[in-house]
């Protein structure tokens, strides 16, 4: 008995000694290479910045500087003295992202191309410290602040590692998303795609039609009528200021992470024309409103009238002012052609661009818009993105240069994107769409999709299963989907998400090869901790101690 029990123990210590010894880094870099010993901060540290276009560079370590001192007492200053403990080398043969990071007793060592690289480098440092300095807080437990040594060389697999949240169903507002683009950025990621129109709630102030946010953010219910639930009757919605929008533009853009805003149209567009009925749809005599209820409504925007052409070019001048990006989105999922079948107009154009296919409708109102676009100066030129539907009509005559997010029979859909020589996003609705339960158990919150995607059914999704060589080219990355028909509120966005954001982040930032489910298992459980200092929800099932009950 007494030699099972020394064995016990000993093996206790060992695996405590194994585990405190592993590192918890979620993406996890392509190379780690530990070393002996580690680094511990002093109270006051100095930090040497190669000078790089202006102060970039600069603004990236101050941010960092700050974090640190709010979530340890540390205080980092910049100082022009090489002999600095920590210093930011320029090493231009690094991708723009790349980042190498070494650490030893003397201090820590980082080498990159541009501020991006910085910045994933100082992500990485964080999750080698406590994971209080992840969530920015405080933690009075901890006595000593210290870094493991270790030389890491990284960069990402995928130049696209993004995430959507869909406000149109229901609105969240800029402190939520703010928290998400919290969380991406601690995982690499690096696009934030805000679908802000729909059906059921128009989201984005635009100075010029005034009743898309007055009467299109409003609608008579606060749930979505499906099945047995029926619309409450309870006024609800709300919308993003231009002000809002820049307030947020400004946070993304210091944590590395790009907006691209969605406008959905011509369908999923009712809330618009409700607003505007009499320049967006197809019929006049019918009664439109804010949709109240979930699914695909027929209520399309009438692509043959040249106002609406207008509005929606009227649209996107707001938009590229608002968002200094390279993309924008304008949908293009579930657009219902009935109306424009029954439209006079419309089957006029459709005559007139030589087509019996009515997709080419809408194929031709992106033509006008991307035309309008491109006649803009170059810093008001954007890219756009179009779900996968898009490839249903004739794409021709919207060239080469737009990219398709594929989402239904996703990796068909990308392939036959890429072959076409387009570039394409995999976001594939299985598993991809974040919103679906993520186990089986009754205690799960409902949310659209009947579906069940487990963390590692998300983890274990290989992007760009056996494409040939020459069209990975046209791979941009991978992106997570959250539809919000179901989900009234933050804390139920935040539990759905996590921790299967991460897992997505994994896989469009480390290489295939070096992806393992329970490995990754084993690096989330710190999260746990970074969560809960954060304040946010999460799913608890794989986390050790927690229980899948424990909504
Ligand atoms: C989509 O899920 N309708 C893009």
């Amino acid at each position: 008995m007494k030699i099972r029990l020394f064995f016990l123990t000993l093996l206790f210590f060992c695996s405590a000694i194994i585990r405190a010894d592993e590192l918890s880094l979620i993406p996890l870099p392509q190379s780690v290479e530990r070393g002996n010993g580690s680094f511990v901060f002093d109270k006051k540290v100095r930090v040497n910045v190669a000078e790089y276009a202006g102060d970039s560079l600069f603004a990236v370590i101050d941010d960092f500087a700050e974090e640190l001192r709010v979530a340890t007492g540390i205080v980092l200053k910049r100082t022009k003295s090489s002999s600095a403990v920590v210093r930011v080398l320029i090493d231009d043969s690094l991708a723009n992202e790349a980042y190498r990071l070494h650490v030893d007793k003397m201090g820590i060592t980082i080498n990159v191309a541009c501020p991006a690289g910085l910045f994933y480098a100082l992500q990485t440092l964080k999750q080698l410290l406590p994971r209080n300095v992840v969530a920015g807080v405080p933690d009075e437990n901890v006595e000593e602040w210290s870094i493991p040594a270790v030389t890491i060389a990284d960069e990402p697999r995928f130049a696209w590692r993004g995430f959507m949240l869909d406000e149109g169903r229901h609105f969240y507002g800029k402190d939520e998303v703010k928290k998400i683009i919290d969380i991406m950025a601690a995982y690499k990621m690096n696009r934030f795609h805000w679908h802000l129109t729909e059906d059921q709630g128009w989201r984005v102030e635009i100075k010029k039609y005034p009743r898309l946010t007055e009467v299109g953010a409003w609608r008579d219910s606060r749930v979505l009528g499906w099945g047995d639930t029926k619309p409450d009757g309870i006024l609800y919605g709300g919308f993003y200021t231009q002000e809002d929008i820049k307030e947020v533009v400004a946070y993304a853009r210091k944590r590395f992470v790009e907006i691209v805003p969605e406008i959905d149209i011509p369908g999923h567009s009712q809330a618009a024309v409700a607003s505007y009925p009499g320049i967006l749809a197809c019929d006049m005599n019918v009664w439109h409103e804010v949709w109240k209820w979930q699914g695909i409504s027929a209520d399309v925007i009438n692509v043959a009238d040249p106002n609406a052409v207008r509005f929606a070019k009227d649209v996107i001048d707001e938009l590229i002012e608002m968002f200094p990006f390279g993309y924008i989105h304008l949908g293009g999922d579930e657009c219902p052609t009935a109306k424009w079948e029954r439209n006079e107009e419309c089957r006029s154009l459709l005559a007139e661009i030589g087509s019996k296919n009515f997709r080419d409708l809408q194929i031709n109102f992106y033509k006008e818009l991307k035309e309008h676009i491109a006649a803009k100066p170059a810093t008001e030129q954007r890219k756009l993105i179009f779900w996968n539907e898009v490839l249903y009509g004739n794409i021709e005559p919207l060239g080469k240069d737009i990219t398709v997010m594929a989402w239904v029979g996703a990796d068909r859909a990308a392939e036959n994107a890429a072959k076409q020589g387009l570039y394409t996003i995999l976001s594939p609705q299985i598993p991809y769409y974040i919103n679906r339960r993520q186990s089986p158990l009754p205690t799960e919150p409902r949310s659209q999709g009947q579906g069940t995607e487990t963390v590692e059914a998300v983890y274990n999704y290989v992007p760009m299963n056996g494409i040939a060589e020459d069209l990975q080219k046209y791979y941009l990355g991978v992106q997570a989907n959250f539809w919000s028909e179901w989900v009234v509120d933050a804390s139920t966005v935040q539990y759905l998400i996590l921790p299967r954001l991460a897992a997505v982040a994994e896989a469009g930032w480390t290489h295939q090869h070096l992806r393992d489910y329970s490995d990754f298992v084993r690096r989330i459980q710190a999260d746990a901790l970074f969560y809960r200092l954060k304040g946010v929800n999460y799913g608890k099932h794989i986390f050790e101690g927690d229980s899948g009950m424990n909504f």
